[in-house]
């Protein structure tokens, strides 16, 4: 008998965020009027607290990070809060490059308008024997989807590596990216019980 057992449960997890569309506006009007500075090789929002001005969104994108960490990873938490929230700015031509967030559960990446790149979007897969870089397995959003993804949320956890391709379309690539980590009590009545408020 020859079979093989999958042993790690890694998951994209891709939501569309129903909220009211003057807090979505609003959002949107907060990226035209931020700061931004160059990152690698795309701007960033000089800003990196952006949701602390939008309660309702923060709310949203915080229930549905914890809906991720409770059911993808099965920790039972009272509460995510998101610790960071920054704008990414890709324009024709710029990319993001490859990197991971630290000190960080899940990450989430928001995306303010329809735009073919969004679906550049590009994940390494988890490789236990991570030897030689160069054989890394990646999964793009486009492999799997090819809706507009505008006012939809991507949430993954913040140790997977990731990063878009060169931007092909005229307009700008707009997203709000952002960090989380637990709040309150973890494993209540457990043994691992432990309170992060
Ligand atoms: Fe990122």
């Amino acid at each position: 008998m020859k079979t093989l057992i999958p042993l790690t449960t890694n998951y994209v997890s891709i939501v569309k965020i129903d909220a009211p569309k003057l807090f979505l506006d609003k959002l949107r009007d907060d990226f035209s009027n931020c700061q931004f500075k160059f990152n690698v090789q795309n701007y960033v929002s000089e800003d990196i607290q952006i949701l602390k001005r939008h309660k309702e969104l923060n709310a949203s994108f915080s229930l549905a990070c914890h809906n991720y960490v409770k059911n993808i990873f099965n920790i039972d938490c009272e509460r995510i809060k998101i610790t960071k929230s920054w704008f990414n700015k890709s324009e024709k031509g710029q990319f993001h490059h490859w990197h991971r967030h630290f000190s960080s559960i899940v990450s989430g990446v928001f995306f303010l308008e329809d735009n073919p790149d969004n679906l550049n979007l590009t994940f390494k897969v988890a490789n236990q024997l991570n030897l030689f870089a160069e054989y890394n397995q990646t999964v793009t959003l486009s492999n799997f989807i090819s809706d507009n993804l505008k006012d939809h949320l991507i949430m993954f956890p913040s140790s997977t590596y990731h990063s878009v391709s060169e931007i092909q379309s005229e307009l700008p690539r707009k997203t709000l990216s952002f960090d989380t980590w637990f709040d309150g009590t973890v494993s209540k009545g457990q043994y691992g019980e432990i309170d992060f408020s």
